[in-house]
């Protein structure tokens, strides 16, 4: 799980990293770009199969922790006082994730089917300023709609809490912790489950409000 996560995390920081090319609001030039590349590059798409395969690989996982921790115990605690030690989102990984999940089928379905031509293509969006596909037009199309703005905004509230947790856990799971770097790792931790997801929610809202056009 700390393996696959900490891999997945990697992808949230190039996945973040092109998509604030919107925010240079040249008409999605720059974005479109960077999307072309990103499709089109063989090493790229090869990575993407890897990613596939890591998330699936996380999501089975969890599903298989889960039923081992429940088959350790059973029987409930007949007295439990599980906020001493732990945090609601702590003990909340199965069911945030499973809300990452729903929100990731609906966001594929947006834009990666499309762009993969998987159903559909990019062809009704036409061509940017450069003569590009226009990836970014379909994004101001999807986001000129409150529901999937309201939809994207609550995923990434599910991937703040689970970052919150998942990004220290990997680290004590790998055996990386320490007395010395603990603060660190969860300053660390903090900060990307705060920059990563604010900035992925930043879009739709600044799309849908007109701030990038
Ligand atoms: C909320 C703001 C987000 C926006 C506007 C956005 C936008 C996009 C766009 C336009 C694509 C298609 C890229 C292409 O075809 O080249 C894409 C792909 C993808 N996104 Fe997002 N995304 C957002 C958040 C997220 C989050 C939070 C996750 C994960 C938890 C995520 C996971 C993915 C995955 C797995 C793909 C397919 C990967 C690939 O292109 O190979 N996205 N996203």
């Amino acid at each position: 799980m700390a393996l696959t996560g900490l891999f997945l995390v990697s992808f949230l920081v190039v996945h973040a990293a092109i998509n604030a090319m919107i925010y240079f609001n040249d008409g999605g030039v720059t974005f479109n770009k960077w999307a072309h590349f990103m499709g089109s590059n063989l090493i790229i798409r090869t990575m993407e199969i890897g990613l596939f395969l890591g998330l699936i690989l996380h999501v089975v996982d969890g599903i298989l922790i889960t039923r081992q921790n429940r088959a350790a115990r059973p029987v409930n605690y007949a007295y439990a006082q599980h906020g001493a030690n732990s945090k609601w989102y702590s003990r909340s990984m199965g069911i945030l994730g499973i809300l990452i999940l729903l929100f990731l089928i609906v966001h594929l379905w947006h834009f990666w089917v499309p762009s993969r031509h998987i159903v559909g293509n990019l062809e009704p969006y036409g061509v940017d300023a450069a003569g590009q596909a226009n990836l970014y037009a379909l994004m101001l199309l999807v986001f000129s709609n409150p529901i999937p703005v309201v939809i994207y905004v609550l995923g990434c509230f599910a991937l703040f809490w689970h970052l919150l947790h998942g990004f220290r856990s990997a680290f004590q799971s790998l055996g990386l912790n320490h007395r010395q770097y603990n603060g660190l790792i969860t300053l660390c931790g903090e900060a990307f489950s705060i920059i990563v997801p604010t900035l992925f929610a930043s879009m739709p809202v600044a799309m849908y409000l007109g701030w990038v056009r």
